[in-house]
């Protein structure tokens, strides 16, 4: 209750980047996002902190207690496209759940998807240091994301786990992402095998002292720090999107949302009411603690290994970090200040980002500005790399002692 109380008066004084307002205490206070600004326009109003998700748990569940999982993981290791057939050989609830799973929900729209795709190709640089970075150090400040992750079975091995989680992203920046060639459901039906894995893993776990995790509104929090905070960055940086874009850019995420399992009842229908929705789950789901300031250094160090001369590398790191997330946010995740790159990034970001829109002349944007420019792609490459050397798999153990 004390680290709660604490929380509630940080987040009460966090604004900025993610838009954070002061909070209200809903630990305690009834559930009141209304159905009618979700895509499905109706519902029941439950409160999505005590749903988690009906069909994939029961699945994982038994995987795991029949001793299924190293035999399903072997068998789903090379069932990588969209239009793939299932491989033999998979138990028969698994495939029931799988087979429904992975069918695009009905008002999937192809053309947005899209038009989608071509924005996430032309923004890509920012989108990915966003979701990334970004993404990465708000998911640390994130106490319940930050102990799910540190006492699962990838919270020993991060690069790994930055690895994976990475395959997701990068699938749904991708050109052909939920088209048949493309691997954007097979990813998010993983993912979804795997939450509903960690959920039943984690209760088991001596560390684990939180309740069921992984609720549907963990997931819209988490799913808050990936399109609407990036959306808002975007915005903040005055790189000019067409209506259409925006609007597919929305869409390809509330996609990939339903196929993670989250009821359409909880998904925003447009940007508005994701903005309400970040506004009224973000705040009281963030602060500090211990487990996400040691995951926040393990993400800045693997980090700094990428970005050259060594001597500017962790406080470039830092500081692009600092920048990316805002004081609060680098605050709980510890990240140290950086009183010479601070400044220097926030005056030379925005240049850059000008000048790659072209909207201003090269000499106007600063030469520090190039540093910046080849970090944020080394970083990418970084992520995109390991993405390439691993899949995504449902998990077996929690972190090992
Ligand atoms: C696993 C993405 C929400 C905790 C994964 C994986 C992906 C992913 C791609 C597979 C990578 C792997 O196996 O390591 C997402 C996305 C989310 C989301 C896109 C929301 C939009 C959450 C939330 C939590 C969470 C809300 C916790 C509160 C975990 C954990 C694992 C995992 C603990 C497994 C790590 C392991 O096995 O070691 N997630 N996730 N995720 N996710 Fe999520």
């Amino acid at each position: 209750m004390a680290e709660l109380s604490r929380r509630q008066v940080l987040a009460s004084t966090a604004f900025g980047a993610l838009g954070l307002v002061t909070p209200v205490s809903r630990e305690v206070s009834p559930w009141t996002w209304s159905p009618t600004a979700s895509i499905a326009g109706s519902g029941t109003g439950a409160d999505p902190r005590q749903i988690w998700d009906t069909e994939a748990d029961p699945v994982s569940a038994e995987l795991l207690d029949s001793g299924a999982v190293p035999e399903v993981n072997r068998l789903l290791w090379n069932w990588n496209r969209n239009d793939q057939p299932l491989p033999g050989g998979l138990p028969g609830y698994l495939v029931d759940f799988i087979e429904e799973a992975r069918q695009l929900p009905s008002w999937a729209d192809r053309a947005k998807l899209e038009t989608a795709a071509t924005f996430n190709k032309s923004r890509g640089l920012y989108l990915n240091l966003l979701n990334g970075v970004g993404g990465g150090m708000l998911s640390t400040a994130i106490p319940k994301e930050a102990w799910s992750v540190y006492y699962s079975k990838g919270g020993a091995d991060m690069e790994d786990r930055v690895a994976k989680t990475s395959l997701l992203g990068f699938s749904v920046g991708s050109l052909n992402a939920y088209r048949p060639d493309g691997d954007c459901i097979v990813q998010a039906v993983k993912t979804r095998l795997v939450h509903a894995a960690v959920r039943h893993l984690l209760q088991q776990s001596p560390h684990w002292k939180w309740g069921v995790p992984i609720s549907q509104e963990d997931i819209l929090v988490t799913w808050h720090t990936l399109p609407t905070y990036a959306m808002r960055k975007l915005r903040e940086w005055q790189v000019p999107i067409s209506a259409a874009d925006s609007q597919a850019y929305l869409h390809v995420w509330q996609v990939t949302a339903n196929l993670l399992g989250v009821r359409d009842e909880y998904i925003p229908a447009t940007w508005a009411a994701a903005n309400a929705q970040s506004d009224q789950v973000l705040p009281p789901n963030m602060g500090p603690t211990r487990e996400g300031v040691e995951l926040t250094d393990i993400l800045l160090s693997q980090l700094a290994e990428q970005t050259s001369p060594a001597s500017i590398s962790r406080p470039l790191v830092n500081a692009l970090a600092r920048y990316l997330v805002g004081d609060q946010v680098s605050d709980w995740d510890q990240i140290k200040r950086e009183p010479i790159w601070e400044p220097l990034i926030a005056n030379a970001w925005p240049l850059l980002v000008k000048f790659r829109e072209k909207l201003i002349p090269l000499p106007l944007v600063p030469e520090v500005a190039w540093v910046l420019d080849e970090a944020a792609r080394q970083y990418i490459l970084l992520f995109l790399t390991k993405a390439k050397e691993t899949k995504i798999e449902i998990p077996t153990i929690n972190r090992p002692e």
